[in-house]
């Protein structure tokens, strides 16, 4: 199984599962269920990936990958990707100002969102950012007046809506013309005119996210088509851009049964459409790095079996990891371990309890608390869950939901593991 890249090791016969050097048993132990755990050595994996894609279609020294940190804004995860050379694409001036030492990553920030408040333009403005990507006519006249307050110009980019069709989850889908994000790309050259037109602005680039956990490229190449047509009507009328921001998306493997592609593979459509440019090319992976690398460990406190189904309490719950409350979304959940102190026997609930269908649910007060349906499982009390594939959107969208407090969260580096 390669649900979180190469370093898990699953559970057999005398061991519990490992990821890369560390037992899950043993970190279970030493910070409680629930708990969040990354690799490093996943995420450098991930992130290595995609600039190895960017430097096989020439790339590799005008190009930017700004990981979106709306996937996962751990602190431990920010430095790693910021050391690996990553810029960040940002939905608040909370990622500005609270993630890593200012100038070390300012010039690297894009800010993303279709509504930016006024106090979070100026402290954009005062940190020094590489562009704000703008979603309508209306933050362009705002932004204008902020940056003539500060005395400045604001660089931007518009998020242009290409209107295809990224076939995706309609809640993360949103590269659509009913959606809420961008401007139409029919309205986007007579908005760049309005923006040229403002002295406190100053036009760096284009932008353009269609959506979220795409498996296939074809949508997202379909939508840079547009994109550089509109690029080139705008060096026509002498409006030329520095970059194209082809922003995030690309799909994980979620289920043991349905592969995504490599990121070489998804890419490389996209980027042979880019690699003649001129333009610095920026993109906004999320998902793709830090997903499979991160796992959420959780233990069976209650097993209640019934006449129409078994279910599995589980001390994680939907405010730990909403994803499957909020889009039925699918998590492997594999056994890793006993959850009884024996070391002697780490998975000893497989020889006593056979294997029957459970749902694995959480203790929250609603009936859409839970986190997979129908796993066949050999489980029993005690024993360790793991929950595959949850390092992005899993951490960034728990809440304290029912009072509950939040899981830790640890990496592992080699046999190291840091509490993060
Ligand atoms: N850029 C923009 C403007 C975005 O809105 C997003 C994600 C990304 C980049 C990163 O996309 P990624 O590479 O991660 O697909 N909570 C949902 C996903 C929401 C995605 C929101 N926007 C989920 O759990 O599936």
């Amino acid at each position: 199984m390669h649900l979180i890249t190469h370093p898990l090791d699953p559970a057999h016969e005398n061991h519990s599962a490992t990821i890369e050097g560390v037992a899950l048993q043993q970190i279970a132990q030493a910070f409680d269920t629930p708990c969040y755990v990354y690799s490093r050595s996943a995420l450098v994996q991930a992130y290595t990936g995609y600039r190895s894609a960017l430097i096989t279609h020439g790339m590799g020294d005008r190009s930017l990958i700004c990981y979106a940190v709306k996937a996962n804004a751990n602190l431990a995860i920010l430095n790693l990707f910021a050391h690996l050379g990553a810029g960040f694409d940002i939905l608040s001036d909370a990622q500005i100002t609270h993630p890593l030492p200012p100038t070390k990553k300012t010039k690297k920030i894009v800010f993303s969102g279709v509504g930016k408040s006024r106090a979070e333009m100026r402290a954009a403005l005062t940190a020094g950012i590489h562009c704000f990507n703008v979603e309508s006519a209306s933050e362009l006249t705002q932004l204008n007046a902020v940056a003539a307050e500060l005395n400045t110009r604001a660089p931007i980019s518009l998020r242009v809506n290409p209107d295809v069709d990224p076939k995706t989850h309609p809640y993360i889908s949103t590269g659509l013309k009913n959606a809420k994000f961008g401007i139409a790309i029919d309205d986007a050259f007579a908005l760049y005119q309005y923006a040229a037109s403002l002295p406190h602005l100053s036009i760096t680039g284009i932008d353009c996210h269609i959506g979220s956990q795409l498996l296939d490229p074809a949508p997202a190449a379909e939508a840079i088509d547009k994109v550089l047509a509109l690029v080139d009507q705008l060096a026509r009328a002498n409006i030329p851009l520095s970059h194209i921001d082809i922003g995030g998306g690309m799909g994980i493997q979620y289920h043991a049964d349905e592969p995504a592609p490599a990121v070489a593979d998804y890419l490389a459509p996209i980027l042979q459409k880019l690699a003649d440019r001129k333009e610095h090319i920026i993109l906004e992976p999320g998902r793709s790095l830090v997903g499979n690398a991160g796992l959420l460990l959780t233990r069976v406190m209650v097993t209640k079996p019934g006449e129409e189904k078994n279910f599995a309490i589980v001390d994680a719950a939907m405010n730990d990891l909403m994803r499957p409350a909020l889009y039925d979304a699918y998590h492997e959940i594999i056994k890793v371990g006993a959850g009884d102190t024996a070391e002697s026997h780490p998975v000893s609930g497989a020889a006593q309890a056979p294997e029957q269908r459970w749902e694995i649910v959480g203790p929250v007060c609603e009936s859409g608390d839970f986190l997979g349906h129908d796993r066949k499982l050999a489980l029993a009390e005690g024993d360790l869950l793991a929950i595959l594939s949850a390092g992005a959107y899993g951490m960034a969208m728990a809440s304290n939901y029912n009072t509950r407090p939040r899981a830790a969260e640890v990496m592992v580096d080699g046999n190291h593991i840091h509490l993060i």
